[in-house]
C-alpha cells in the first residue's frame, strides 16, 4: 500500500493512522480480492484486518448491499477501523479462531467469502514497544494482543529449558534449539533477566556458532523470535480453529483465500484444503463403497505467488502464498 491508497476516502481518519510507521503494505491485494468475491452483494469476512489494506479493496469491490465484517485481536487494528465509516463495514475485536460464534451472534449463518493474511504487519513489526523486532530494542512482549496471556519476557522468566528448546524447534527449526534455551536458562539463573528484545537477541546469538551461520544478513536469532511468537500467539492453533470454523459458514460456492508467510502456515493450509478436496484418500484403505465415502467440501482453484514487481516492492511479500479454495455444495458430515 503507498501512502495515498491510506488517504482514500473510507480510510481511518486518525493521524496516528496515517504516519509511515503504521503503514501496512497489503501482499498479493489484487489476487486475494478477486479470488474472494463471487457476489459483490454477499457477506465477506476479513479474518486478520491489520491496518485495513485488504478490507479497503473488498469495500471498493462490493455493492451498496455487500457487508464485510473484520476481525483482529489486535487493540491498534481495532482502533484504526473503529474510524471507518462505511455502512456495510463492521469490526470485531477478537481472535479469528472464534469465527462461528462471532457470526452466529450476529445473526450471519452464511458468508460468501473469508480472507485471512497471516501473521504479523508492519507496524506491529516496526513498533518497538511492541517487543517483535530483534533489530530495535524495546520490552519483550510479542503479543498481538498485549491485554491478554504470558508476554514473552514473562513466560521466558518462568519455562523450563525442555519446554523452551521443545518450542524453538517445533516453530522455529532451530538449529541448536538446546544451546540456545540452555543459554537463555543459565543467564536467567546468573540474575540476569530477559527483559527486552535486545537482550534476548544478544543471548541467542552468543550461543549459536558464528561459523555455523549460513546467512550472514539474517540474524542469528532470527529463528528463536520467530518460535517464540508463534508459540505466545498460538498462532498454528488459532489457523486450524479458524479454518474448521470457515467451513461451517462458507454458502456453496463461498471462497476460502488465505496468504501464508512461512511453511508451518502454509502446510496447515494446504493440508487441510486438500483433506477436505479429497476425502476419500483418507479413508482409502477401508473397505467402503463409493456411495459410503464422505464428498468433497472444498475444491481448490489457486496457490499463487507475489510476482518480481511485488517482491521488489514489498520485501514481505517475498515468502508469501495464497491459497483459494471453493465450498461446494456438499453437506458437511461431523467426523469426516
Ligand atoms: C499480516 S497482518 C494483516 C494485514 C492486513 N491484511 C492489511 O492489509 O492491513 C495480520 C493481522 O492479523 C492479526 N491476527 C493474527 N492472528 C490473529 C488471530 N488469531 N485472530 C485475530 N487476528 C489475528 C494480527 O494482529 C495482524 O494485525
Amino acid at each position: 500500500m503507498n501512502a495515498s491508497a491510506d488517504t482514500e476516502p473510507g480510510a481511518p481518519a486518525s493521524p496516528a493512522a496515517l504516519q509511515p510507521s503504521a503503514l501496512h503494505a497489503p501482499v498479493l491485494l489484487e489476487a486475494a480480492v478477486q479470488g474472494l468475491i463471487t457476489d459483490p452483494a454477499g457477506v465477506y469476512v476479513d479474518a486478520t484486518f491489520g491496518r485495513g489494506g485488504h478490507s479497503r479493496r473488498i469495500l471498493q469491490a462490493l455493492a451498496p448491499e455487500g457487508r464485510l465484517i473484520a476481525l483482529d485481536r489486535d487493540p491498534q487494528a481495532g482502533a484504526v477501523a473503529r474510524a471507518w465509516e462505511d455502512p456495510r463495514f463492521e469490526f470485531v475485536h477478537s481472535e479469528f479462531s472464534r469465527l462461528a460464534e462471532l457470526l452466529a451472534a450476529r445473526g450471519v449463518t452464511r458468508i460468501h467469502g473469508l480472507l485471512a493474511d497471516l501473521g504479523v504487519s508492519s507496524p506491529q513489526f516496526d513498533d518497538p514497544l511492541r517487543g517483535f523486532s530483534l533489530r530495535m530494542d524495546g520490552p519483550l512482549d510479542m503479543r498481538m494482543n498485549p491485554q491478554s496471556g504470558l508476554s514473552a519476557a514473562q513466560w521466558i522468566a518462568q519455562v523450563d529449558a525442555a519446554e523452551l528448546r521443545k518450542v524453538l524447534r517445533d516453530y522455529g527449526d532451530e538449529r541448536f534449539a538446546a544451546s540456545v534455551a540452555k543459554a537463555i536458562v543459565a543467564r536467567r539463573e546468573d540474575g540476569r533477566p530477559i527483559v527486552r528484545t535486545a537482550d534476548l537477541a544478544a543471548v541467542v546469538a552468543s550461543a549459536i556458532p558464528f561459523k555455523s551461520r549460513k546467512d550472514p544478513l539474517q540474524h542469528p536469532a532470527t529463528r528463536t523470535f520467530q518460535a517464540i511468537r508463534i508459540f505466545l500467539n498460538q498462532e498454528l492453533e488459532e489457523v486450524a480453529m479458524m479454518l474448521e470454523a470457515s467451513l461451517q459458514v462458507l454458502a456453496p460456492g463461498g471462497r476460502l483465500a488465505v496468504i501464508s508467510f512461512h511453511s508451518l502456515e502454509d502446510r496447515i493450509v494446504k493440508r487441510f484444503i486438500d483433506g477436505h478436496a479429497h476425502p476419500e484418500r483418507a479413508f482409502g484403505r477401508l473397505p467402503l463403497r463409493d456411495s459410503q465415502l464422505p464428498r468433497p467440501v472444498l475444491t481448490p482453484l489457486a496457490r499463487i505467488a507475489p510476482d518480481d514487481a511485488e517482491m521488489r516492492t514489498n520485501p514481505r511479500a517475498r515468502s508469501a502464498h495464497l491459497r483459494v479454495a471453493e465450498r461446494t455444495g456438499e453437506p458437511l458430515v461431523k467426523g469426516a
